[in-house]
């Protein structure tokens, strides 16, 4: 689906890497995958042509699979090539990441040998506020802040990201990746029901191949080693063929 075909839409919000539109339905929203890349709090710009229909697929594909897992998602449906009807939800600042091998901020904040595989994964709150830079919070900061009103809602987020965590290890293991990290967001529903939402894709996650340790995710912009947009394919690609 074209940008210019959403223009009649009325844009709810704008991000790094999507648009948000008003659905058809109240409860809906349409979610249009930029090919817009950023890095380091957007200090960082770049484009990469065909990118928003990549991440699209793989996250739509990752949806639709955590949901046959029991875990509850926004998304409804694919809508043309790069956008997705979601469930509209309130975002619950917190950007939950998960880590299975240590590398990017953890190594850098706790010296923490990059590609020391850790004892279990480890799950962190950051607080989703750009001109704060996304700090690093923990449970207090959390109700301190009114990202969630009680911790049993933290409790939760925690217990969702280890669950999508051990499906898409098993997941990505078998189409030769090695999981190395990812964020997940988190929404709340009309029914206040906290459900999955945003993205999950190579923006959002580190995948090294599991024979080269080749990075295949948003570091290779990150780190200027170019092939982006190969990177992404061969996610999809070891995503949708069956072994
Ligand atoms: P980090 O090592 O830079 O903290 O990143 C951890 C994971 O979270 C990694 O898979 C990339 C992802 N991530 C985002 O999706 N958005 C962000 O703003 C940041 C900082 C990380
Ligand atoms: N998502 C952040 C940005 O767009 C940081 C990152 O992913 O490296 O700047």
């Amino acid at each position: 689906m074209l940008e210019e075909e959403l223009d009649s839409q009325e844009l709810l919000y704008e991000g790094k890497g999507k648009k948000l539109y008003r659905g058809s339905q109240e409860e809906e929203v349409i979610a249009y995958f930029k090919d817009d890349l950023t890095a380091f709090n957007a200090e960082k710009k770049g484009q990469e042509k065909g990118k928003g229909i990549l991440n699209c697929q793989i996250s739509s594909i990752l949806f639709e699979l955590l949901e046959t897992h029991g875990i509850q998602t926004h998304f409804i449906r694919k809508l043309g090539d790069n956008c997705m009807v979601c469930k509209r939800v309130n975002i619950i600042p917190i950007e939950v990441v998960v880590r299975n091998v240590a590398t990017g901020s953890l190594t850098k904040r706790l010296g923490i040998k990059e590609g020391t595989i850790l004892p279990q994964a480890l799950v962190e709150f950051y607080y989703k506020d750009d001109a704060l830079s996304d700090p690093i919070i923990n449970d207090e900061h959390a109700i301190l802040l009114g990202c969630v009103s009680h911790t049993r809602d933290l409790e939760f987020l925690r217990l969702q990201a280890r669950k999508v965590n051990q499906v898409l290890v098993g997941f990505f293991n078998k189409r030769d990746l090695r999981l190395i990290d990812f964020k997940l967001e988190f929404g709340k529903d009309k029914a206040d029901k906290i459900i999955l939402a945003d993205e999950i894709s190579p923006d959002s996650c580190r995948f090294w191949d599991k024979t080269s340790n080749e990075k295949l995710d948003k570091d290779r912009f990150r780190q200027d080693l170019g092939g982006v947009k190969l990177a992404y394919e061969e996610v999809l690609k070891r995503i949708t063929t069956i072994k």
